[in-house]
């Protein structure tokens, strides 16, 4: 055996001392292990003349582990050496940001990166034998890959940003890693916007193998992937990472099963925006509007303002918000509850006005017979004068005729309208009609009704938002 490697290696050319190498190792099996070795050794260092005692480079390596391209079986089939036994992958995940939450078409835009993890029975080393080589990067295509998609992913072919090269330890580890602009679809619970916590599983399993030949698991917990997440994390947008859950367990379909790996991203939202941009608006419109019961005056235009404002509000929210009919958000159900009460406001004020005004109809015909009544008094009383007043003689003796009656008359009357100018038309308050009284008394009593109902409601749905909010999280 000896002698034969040395005589090859002396009389050979490199070229086809390699290919000798190489029926050398595949003649492996029929020798015994530790022949071997000692053989290449020999020969290696022999052969090439290097000084040292140890081949440096990584074609040596690379001879030992027969990673060469002729080699398909590497790169096809499962890396057992027993077909039967089961390979582990272990797959961590790290988010590296929360790029988009597309609330109408419930997905989530993450960026993440994933390392995969797994044994290859074949190529191990003994890094002392090798310089101490520690890790090798060869081509991902020379090897075996495990085909794990993401059940949830929609992502764009091209989002992946998939290492072209795997990393290999000596003890058969391989390393495989990529970065991927992740989309995938995640049922959006928006009930409790814009104060909702969303937890979006991406689950990970083969999409060939069956759990008998590939189980998935992890290699770190899920509390150092969530804290690595919030280290590395560098944009999140409107959201905030939560908590990362790992679970993994074994989907058993009517004849085979399926290693499945649930990754369960929780996320808040950041409500700032939404506090201020929309929800205090609205109650301040809604304040407005109740105060708007104190003006004197013209209301119905500030109110209709009013309306139009809140208006403008909900075409926002129907941008951000998809429609979910079974379940209402409660920011729906607040705008909508804001916008009826405003409405029902203007109704009633466009009510009020209607019957101030019936009433200044009637209440213009009642003080024309009001007038004449005052003057024919005035002048009862004046003709009951006549004959005791002794210094009036020279108007009594000027009343006596009818004409002169007549202006006696309009002078009471212009005498009766200054005092009334200067009063400033003290009829209108002191003598209203009875629709101006039932106009008053529905502006009083709508009032009353519209603060209860706006303190309950408010209420109401302070504590069953509460009550969502805590069960949620
Ligand atoms: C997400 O994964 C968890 C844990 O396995 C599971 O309980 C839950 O039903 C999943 N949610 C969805 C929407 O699939």
């Amino acid at each position: 055996m000896l002698t034969f490697g040395f005589s090859c290696a002396s009389t050979m050319g490199r070229v086809q001392f390699k290919k000798r190498l190489l029926t050398l190792s595949r003649r492996q099996t029929a020798m015994s292990g530790l022949a071997t070795l000692t053989v290449l050794a020999f020969i290696v260092s022999g052969g090439w003349g290097v000084s040292s005692s140890q081949d440096c480079s990584y074609s040596g390596l690379l001879t030992h582990l027969n990673l060469v391209p002729q080699n398909e079986a590497l790169s096809i089939v499962r890396p057992v050496k027993n077909w039967t036994s089961t390979i582990l992958v272990r797959l961590d995940m790290v988010l590296l940001g929360i790029l988009d939450v597309d609330e109408k078409s419930q997905t989530v835009t993450t960026h993440v990166w994933i390392q995969t993890v797994w044994l290859n029975e074949f190529l191990t080393w003994n890094s002392s034998n090798f310089c101490g080589i520690k890790t090798l990067t060869v081509p991902r295509k020379m090897l075996w890959i495990p085909d794990i998609a993401i059940q949830e992913g929609v992502s764009d072919t091209g989002s992946d940003l998939e290492s072209p090269m795997v990393t290999l330890t000596p003890n058969g580890m391989v390393f495989a890693s990529k970065r991927q602009r992740l989309t995938s679809t995640c049922q959006l619970d928006l009930y409790l916007f814009p104060f909702d916590v969303q937890r979006c599983n991406i689950t990970f399993a083969s999409m060939n193998y069956f759990a008998e030949s590939l189980e998935l698991g992890t290699t770190n917990s899920d509390e150092t992937l969530t804290l690595v997440s919030e280290r590395l994390m560098v944009t999140q947008g409107e959201w905030q990472l939560t908590n990362i859950a790992i679970n993994n367990y074994t989907l058993t379909k009517s004849v085979f099963s399926e290693s499945r790996l649930i990754y369960t991203v929780t996320i808040t939202r950041k409500p700032m925006l939404y506090v201020v941009n929309f929800i205090l608006p609205l109650f301040y419109f809604l304040l407005l509007d109740l105060a708007s019961f104190f003006i004197r005056g013209e209301k119905l235009s500030f109110k209709v303002t009013v309306l139009l404002s809140i208006s403008v509000l909900l075409l926002i929210l129907k941008d951000m918000l998809p429609s979910t009919e079974e379940n209402l958000p409660f920011m729906a159900s607040y705008c909508v509850a804001v916008f009826t009460l405003v409405g029902l406001s203007v109704l009633e004020v466009m009510l009020v006005n209607f019957l101030m005004e019936l009433d200044g109809y009637c209440g213009e015909q009642a003080q024309r017979s009001v007038n004449t009544r005052e003057v024919e008094i005035q002048l009862e009383a004046d003709s009951q004068k006549q004959p005791a007043g002794a210094e009036e003689r020279g108007r009594v003796t000027l009343a006596k005729t009818p004409g002169d009656h007549r202006d006696l008359l309009k002078l009471i009357l212009e005498e009766v309208r200054a005092a009334r100018q200067e009063t400033g038309r003290p009829e209108d308050g002191r003598k209203p009609g009875c629709y101006t009284r039932l106009a008053e008394i529905i502006d009083t009593v709508y009032f009353v009704l519209y603060f209860l109902t706006v303190v309950i409601y408010l209420a109401c749905l302070y504590i069953s938002w509460q009550g969502h909010y805590t069960t949620l999280g």
